[in-house]
């Protein structure tokens, strides 16, 4: 694929910085950069701009938590009239002990899913992908359920004892946090991870035919400001820990590079989770083959959820627009 225009969500810290430094060394053309507000986004670029010597990147506002905030972005692009050969959804966040939930009720380690899916569908809308763009978002492996400390919820047990067996209304919970759902962060991370990976599974079977989407961990890059809102003892302790034992954790250039990897993967591995081999945090990535991942009853459910809280689709409409 030519290079040509990247956007790259949360760039103000960590991988999103990363991935945007590397692809400007890869020749992108423009590189565009977000962070929650205007002036953050601002100096990012300039730190990126003096960090690569190269003058590509352009600023953009962009809160996740607020549809409003998302709203202005999308004018600001369809303002620009550049369509986008890589989007990378790279913002996200691990919770820490006290629950948090945004304006709109979602709970926040979910919220960036939501503010993800209003921007790809707000782009797919006003044509501004391009017609092979690939679009990446971060997964992350405690979604598999075989990193200790975290697990994830089982939808259709959730479904059945809560919410008389429908799928989606489970989903929503999750997303919300509630009814039914108790908070526990370890837990609200995997399934927002989990949500994100049926998300690009039931997208792909959207999108037209020469886009692609994947779920993408970079793995584990404990050098990022991801941890910062873990508790005093993990900070102090395990995290240091961690770096000490080979193989469980990668620098944030090398985690980073797994999304521009997946950028150049075809249509045919559309739709898949691509992360660290099972039971491990770092090395090369691979497509996920764990079943629940691959439950289609759980992606849909995932969308139909997901469209419900954002309030935004992608009708066949303008799936007709823009193939
Ligand atoms: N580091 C790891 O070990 C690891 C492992 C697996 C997956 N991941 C995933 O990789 C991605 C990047 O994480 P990181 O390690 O680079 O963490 P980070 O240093 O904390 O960076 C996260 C970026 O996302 C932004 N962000 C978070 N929530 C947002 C929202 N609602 N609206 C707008 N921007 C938002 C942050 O901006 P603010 O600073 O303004 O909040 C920041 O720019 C995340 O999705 C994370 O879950 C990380």
């Amino acid at each position: 694929m030519k290079h040509s225009i990247a956007l790259v969500t949360g760039t103000t810290s960590g991988l999103g910085h990363a991935a945007a430094r590397m692809l400007a060394a890869k020749g992108y053309r423009e590189v565009i950069v977000t962070g929650r507000s205007l002036a953050r986004a601002q100096e990012t670029s300039a730190e990126l701009a003096t960090e690569t010597k190269t003058p590509v990147f352009t600023p953009l506002g962009l809160d996740l938590d607020s549809p409003s905030s998302v709203q202005s972005a999308l004018a600001e692009l369809v303002k620009q009239v550049r369509p986008v050969d890589f989007l990378l959804l790279n913002a996200g966040m691990v919770g820490g002990k006290k629950r948090v939930v945004t304006a709109e009720g979602i709970e926040a380690a979910q919220a960036p899913l939501i503010g993800h899916h209003r921007l790809t569908i707000g782009l797919l809308r006003a044509n501004l992908l391009s017609p092979n763009a690939r679009i990446v978002i971060a997964g992350a492996e405690p979604a598999r359920g075989d990193v200790p400390m975290f697990s994830y919820t089982d939808l259709a047990t959730l479904a059945a004892k809560q919410f008389h067996g429908d799928r989606s209304a489970a989903v929503e919970a999750l997303v919300r946090n509630g009814p039914n759902v108790k908070y526990e962060p370890n837990r609200a991370y995997a399934d927002a991870k989990l949500i994100v990976a049926w998300w690009a599974a039931a997208l792909a079977r959207r999108l037209p035919s020469g886009m692609a989407v994947y779920a993408v961990s970079p793995g584990s890059a404990p050098d990022t400001k991801a941890v910062r809102n873990l508790g005093p003892v993990m900070k102090s302790l395990m995290i240091p820990l961690t770096k000490l034992i080979p193989g469980m954790s990668q620098t944030p250039e090398t985690a980073a590079r797994r999304y521009l990897q997946a950028s150049e993967f075809g249509t045919d591995v559309s739709g898949q989770f691509f992360a660290s081999a099972p039971k491990k945090l770092t090395g090369p990535i691979e497509a996920m083959r764990h079943p629940h991942f691959h439950d289609r009853a759980n992606q849909e459910a995932a969308w139909k959820a997901v469209v419900k809280v954002s309030g935004v689709d992608l009708s066949p409409a303008s799936l007709s627009a823009v193939s």
